[in-house]
């Protein structure tokens, strides 16, 4: 009997994580997956793109639940997927990251007795005003196995009492991805298509809340990236969040070249090929770490703390006259070189499948 795999994906990055993962267990006969797209983000270039780019298969079904409130959101997928899932029961309901979707479905596996496997468990911030740290709590303590991306992972999970037995460090599935599409993203043409030169230019993206809704602190945020705009171009892709805001704003020309959301072998290219980074993802800081660009973090803190201590990541803080300090330091300083973390290697994807297979009824352990 194949084990019946639920996989779960709603929003970007989500999509980034996942691929590699079913791409590893449609190689191998003991598992069958379908994928559940709960269409939180829907628009083309938030969503279809990342599918095609990514060679991803089309999703089995679509819960279709788009933009709204968290309550609204996380609710909508969970009456969606409970009818999905007493239709068709999987053994397992797999879950990546922090976004409303990764908790609704953990919430409708734990209440229909469905085991749940939660990728890049463990990450903390400590800071519970963020929305993704509600979601990582929860969703950790419903999980049945937990996939640690870096060590302080495993550490978090333990001090939070979750036994041992349950919990693999097996890398960053993020990784697998960038190592897969490195040399396709490096024949984008996207620096020729913005004007741009490998090394003299500096990539800026901004989506949380805490740094986007307030539209004081958005207003000198980005009156911030256009003075640094004065020293070396500043790219912008602008997440529709952002866009919003900044048009509620009036502040769609401030000397900044704006693109709207790229694909994600444009976004690649133009990263490794940055000076430098400023940021307010997750996802970015960790994908710096691996193309060895410096790489300013715009929050007060980060769950991703072996970026800053084996990567290139800075915390700066959301202060703009220290952040363009900041930056303006980095642009003086030599680039990084720098090891990889433990297990980035491009076969986070494959640990996981290996500990999946030994979970199976039938497998020797
Ligand atoms: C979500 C995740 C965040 C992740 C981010 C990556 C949660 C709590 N947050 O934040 O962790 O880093 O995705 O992008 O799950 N919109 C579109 N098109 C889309 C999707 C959204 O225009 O395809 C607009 C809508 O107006 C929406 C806004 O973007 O209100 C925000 O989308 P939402 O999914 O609520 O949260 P994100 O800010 O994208």
């Amino acid at each position: 009997m194949k084990m019946q795999i639920s996989a779960i994906v709603g929003a970007r990055p989500n999509f980034v994580k996942m691929a590699p993962i079913l791409e590893e267990a449609r190689r191998r006969s003991e598992f069958e997956c379908r994928l559940v797209h709960t269409g939180q983000h829907y628009s083309p270039e938030m969503s279809k793109t990342f599918f095609d780019e990514l060679g991803m298969p089309a999703p089995d079904v679509n819960l279709e639940i788009g933009s709204g409130s968290h309550t609204a959101q996380t609710a909508g997928v969970m009456l969606r997927l409970e009818a999905e899932w007493s239709e068709r029961r999987p053994d397992l309901a797999l879950v990546v990251g922090d976004v409303n979707s990764t908790v609704a479905a953990a919430l409708v596996a734990s209440k229909l007795g469905i085991r749940v496997a939660h990728v890049e468990a463990g990450l903390r911030s400590f800071d519970r005003r963020m929305p993704e740290e509600t979601n990582r709590l929860v969703t950790d303590v419903l999980s049945d196995l937990l996939f640690a991306s870096e060590p302080s992972g495993v550490a978090n999970l333990r001090a939070e009492g979750i036994p041992k037995e349950k919990i693999f460090l097996v890398g960053n599935v993020m990784i697998d991805t960038l190592h897969k599409f490195r040399d396709k993203a490096a024949k984008t043409v996207v620096l020729d298509r913005l004007g741009l030169t490998s090394k003299r230019y500096a990539v800026a993206t901004l989506h949380r809340p805490s740094n986007v809704d307030g539209a004081g602190q958005l207003v000198s945020l980005v009156n911030m990236l256009a003075e640094l705009a004065r020293h070396l171009p500043v790219v912008f892709p602008v997440h529709p969040r952002t866009r919003e805001r900044m048009e509620r704003a009036g502040l769609l020309k401030p000397g900044l070249i704006l693109t709207e959301p790229l694909g994600y072998l444009e976004f690649l290219r133009l990263t490794g090929e940055a000076r430098l980074v400023l940021t307010d993802s997750g996802g970015i800081q960790e994908e710096t770490t691996i193309l060895q660009v410096p790489c300013l973090t715009l929050r007060e803190n980060t769950e991703r703390p072996i970026t800053i201590e084996q990567g290139t990541n800075r915390l700066v803080g959301t202060d703009p006259q220290k952040i363009l300090q900041a930056a303006l330091d980095t642009l003086d300083a030599p680039p990084p070189s720098l090891p990889p973390p433990q297990f980035w290697d491009g076969q986070a994807s494959a640990r996981i499948l290996d500990v999946l297979e030994r979970s199976l009824p039938n497998a020797q352990s």
